[in-house]
């Protein structure tokens, strides 16, 4: 079966894991979690970070460092994935969905109608398939509105605004390294912020919320979320080619985008922005996706709809949200084709020519 994304190892893993071994940090921490920690300082540009099991996590405890809680809204992006807006339920908070603009990323017209009806505490935005929208003006105006901004950046690391990286405009910034995503772990997930002080009690709430006595004292609850040695060891092998990565995602975006550029259409860049191409995402103007899907599936190729929208979630029936309808078309035409790193351009064309004949 050729995967959507699947994992494709710089050949360093097994070699660090194996210090690990030998060193026996097998249990959590360890000096690889603090290399991957620093690896990701050094690539983002982020002062601080937190390594933990998923990005799921990561952004619960952003929510609860940042005291988010019972009956407080959250604006979340509604074109994304479950692990996005989870982390609201677990703090009984209330999420509002927020549809897509034309780049496919949080509708800025929408945002800034909710800030001003809802007087959320926070927004979740999530970039969409490694991609940035207009994170310049959103991190704007949750500053004119005074809430806290939370990029999920689950799926794209690399992905660039202005130079700038994802997941550093906001106050939190959360990275994912699950099997699929562009760089992996196996699980795993990263808390980035500019604040100290937040990292440090992300960090304490991460580890049991153990307070400072030879005994287990508590003042609070926390989780066990942090990362192990063995992972942060394959995490460290990952980052060594994290350039490599995004390079061959976008390549194979372009051979993609040239074979079937006439009939398709594809997410496209904002100006002065470089996304990861993580999936190679694209809306058919006639075919129908699931046609398409069923055909790819017969010669063992995987391919996968568009996320389902959060606001047409059964879950979210009747969940407060903000809708133009774009990300609700997008659903009904869109595809994501393979973009495994590891696939060499003859695959990619391939797969092209199976969706032609369809
Ligand atoms: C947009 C988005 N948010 C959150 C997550 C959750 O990440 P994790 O699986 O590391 O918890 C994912 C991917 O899984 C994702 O794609």
């Amino acid at each position: 079966m050729l995967y959507l994304s699947p994992p494709h190892m710089s050949g360093k893993e097994l070699e660090y894991v194996k210090k690990v071994f030998e060193s026996n940090y097998i249990a959590p921490l360890g000096e690889y979690v603090d290399k991957f920690e620093k690896s990701i300082k050094n690539y983002t540009g982020a002062k601080n970070s937190l390594a933990v099991i998923n990005a799921t996590a990561a952004l619960h405890l952003a929510l609860r460092v940042l005291g988010i809680a019972q009956n407080d809204k959250v604006l979340v992006s509604s074109f994304t994935f479950i692990g996005g807006v989870a982390p609201v339920m677990y703090q009984g908070a209330e999420p509002v969905f927020i549809d897509a603009d034309a780049y496919w990323q949080m509708d800025v017209n929408l945002l800034e109608d909710a800030l001003k009806k809802e007087k959320p505490k926070a927004v979740i935005l999530a970039h969409l398939y490694g991609q940035v929208g207009k994170i310049e003006d959103i991190a704007y105006l949750c500053k004119k509105y005074g809430v806290f901004l939370i990029e999920d950046a689950a799926e794209s690391l690399g992905a660039l605004y202005n130079g700038k990286h994802s997941g550093t405009f906001g106050d939190f910034g959360v990275f994912s390294f699950n099997g699929n995503k562009i760089l992996t772990t196996s699980g795993g997930g990263m808390l980035v912020s500019d604040n100290d002080k937040w990292i440090k009690k992300a960090k304490f709430l991460s580890t049991q919320a153990k307070e400072p006595y030879p005994w287990y004292e508590h003042e609070t609850y926390g989780y066990n979320y942090r990362m192990s040695n063995v992972l942060a060891a394959i995490g460290v092998g990952q980052m060594e080619v994290i350039e490599k990565r995004v390079k061959r995602k976008r390549e194979i975006f372009e051979i993609y985008k040239k074979e079937l550029g006439t009939i398709a259409e594809f997410m496209p860049e904002i100006k002065n922005s470089r996304g990861n191409r993580w999936l190679t995402t694209l809306l058919f103007k006639d075919k129908d996706p699931f046609e398409v899907m069923d055909n790819l599936y017969k010669h063992n190729i995987e391919s996968r709809p568009l996320w389902k929208p959060m606001h047409l979630q059964p879950l979210f029936r009747n969940t407060k949200s903000y809708i133009n309808g774009k990300s609700e078309a997008f659903f009904k035409k869109g595809l994501c084709l393979p973009s495994g790193t590891a696939m060499n351009d003859d695959t990619v064309r391939r797969i092209c020519d199976i969706v032609k004949s369809v």
